[in-house]
């Protein structure tokens, strides 16, 4: 009786979704040898998943699956899906294959997903050698993980590694949680930001560590309600709302918070970035709190004078208009004499900036600010001295 308990309770404990109705990818043909192509198996994994009206696990146990981009659409009876993997994923060696799609994996127009465990490998390093050589006949890449259009997304323990492009992207989505996740690429990796976020509402990231070749999250127009908590980047080029007012009709950024994250090596810490173009997006409501700079390179910095290759915005003024921003407990150390910069549009000047013990410091020396266009006040120590025009 007691070993017969014992063994309900680890059947329980080794298997938490035994409630549902579980579909193993191996019974689709799916191939854990890492050779078999097992795109196929996945898809029909996921329409028979999609067409459950129960709560339902797609599981992948160990081994490597081969996948080509697959496309997990929506429109299931089911609203609760939870694929669940325990393997990895590789793509194809061939980086052509993947390279001409736009996403790798993508889940458009899904409700209550949850991805939990997994690695991905896309084998994205043929396509940045591709790159580095200035091979004009290589293709944009792929995203390793698109979800778009999506409502209740929960991403847990997820490892992504060296993606060809973006490593994940949520587009259009709402009430997404991402937590515990691992990104690795490497730190001159192009275009391989960890997490982008844009037209997207409630999304939270959590516990998760970033070492990429650029932005280790960047968030885009239209983001609302984004929170980030307990991340460490780098290498790469730190948190970055922006680049924001490309377009000239564009949603603004609001109610953004960046909680407890630590930032080795990194080109940027905490980032807002805008093109020099008149457009009415704006940036309101953001508070970055309690961050650890190893290293930085510009630490705190606001940059509203984007203009690559001076093309189609030299002499113009950026439209975005920057507002109530909190910078609060940051410390640590800058690899540049400037710790912070704040280079505001002349149109707009950024307004509500609040610094609050701060401490940056520059080889052991005071570090400096840099100020152009931009007013706020300061609370408690703040080093290097300001130089925010008073509110
Ligand atoms: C991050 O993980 C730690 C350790 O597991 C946990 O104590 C903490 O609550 C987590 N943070 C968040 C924001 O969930
Ligand atoms: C700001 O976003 C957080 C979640 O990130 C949310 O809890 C809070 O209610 C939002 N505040 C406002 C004023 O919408
Ligand atoms: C600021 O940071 C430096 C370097 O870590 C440290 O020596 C100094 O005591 C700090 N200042 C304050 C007021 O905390």
């Amino acid at each position: 009786m007691a070993m017969l308990i014992l063994f309900i309770i680890l059947s329980i404990l080794v298997n938490p979704s035994s409630a549902k109705t579980n579909y193993n990818v191996l019974s689709f043909g799916a191939r854990g040898n890492g050779v078999t192509d097992s795109t196929q198996a996945f898809i029909n994994a996921w329409a028979a998943a999609c067409a459950s009206t129960e709560p339902t696990t797609i599981y992948v146990q160990k081994g490597r699956y081969l996948l080509g981009p697959v496309a997990f659409k929506g429109g299931c009876k089911s609203s609760d899906i939870t694929l669940r993997i325990d393997g990895t994923l590789v793509a194809p060696a061939d980086f052509r294959v993947l390279g001409q799609a736009e996403n790798w994996v993508s889940f458009d127009q899904v409700t209550g997903v949850s991805i939990i465990g997994g690695s991905l490998d896309a084998k994205g390093s043929a396509l940045w050698v591709c790159k580095a050589q200035a091979g004009t006949n290589c293709p944009n890449g792929a995203t390793t993980l698109s979800i778009t259009n999506s409502n209740n997304i929960r991403i847990n323990g997820l490892f992504s590694l060296n993606s060809q492009l973006y490593h994940i992207v949520i587009n259009r989505c709402q009430d997404v949680l991402v937590e515990g996740i691992k990104v690795i690429a490497s730190g001159n990796s192009p275009n391989t930001d960890g997490i982008h976020v844009q037209q997207s509402k409630n999304v939270k990231i959590i516990n998760s560590s970033i070492k990429t070749g650029d932005d280790c999250v960047s968030i885009g127009p239209a983001t609302n309600n984004l929170w980030i908590e307990g991340v460490t980047c780098g290498p790469g080029h730190g948190i970055s709302i922006g680049s924001l007012g490309k377009d000239m009709e564009e949603e603004g950024v609001r109610n953004v918070t960046v909680k407890n994250t630590v930032f080795k090596g990194t080109q940027n810490g905490l980032r807002i970035k805008s093109w020099a173009k008149p457009s009415n997006g704006f940036v309101k409501g953001v508070q970055f709190i309690d961050a650890v700079m190893q290293n930085v390179q510009n630490p705190i910095v606001i940059d509203q004078n984007y203009c690559p290759h001076n093309l189609n915005c030299p002499d113009q003024a950026s439209g975005v208009k920057i507002n109530d921003v909190l910078y609060q407990n940051i410390r640590g150390t800058s690899a540049t004499p400037v710790a912070i910069k704040f280079d505001c549009s002349s149109k707009y000047p950024c307004k509500g900036i609040k610094l609050q013990n701060v401490n940056l410091t520059y080889l052991k020396q005071v570090a400096r600010s840099s100020c152009s266009n931009v007013i706020g006040t300061t609370f408690g120590l703040v080093k290097p001295d300001n130089c925010l025009s008073l509110d």
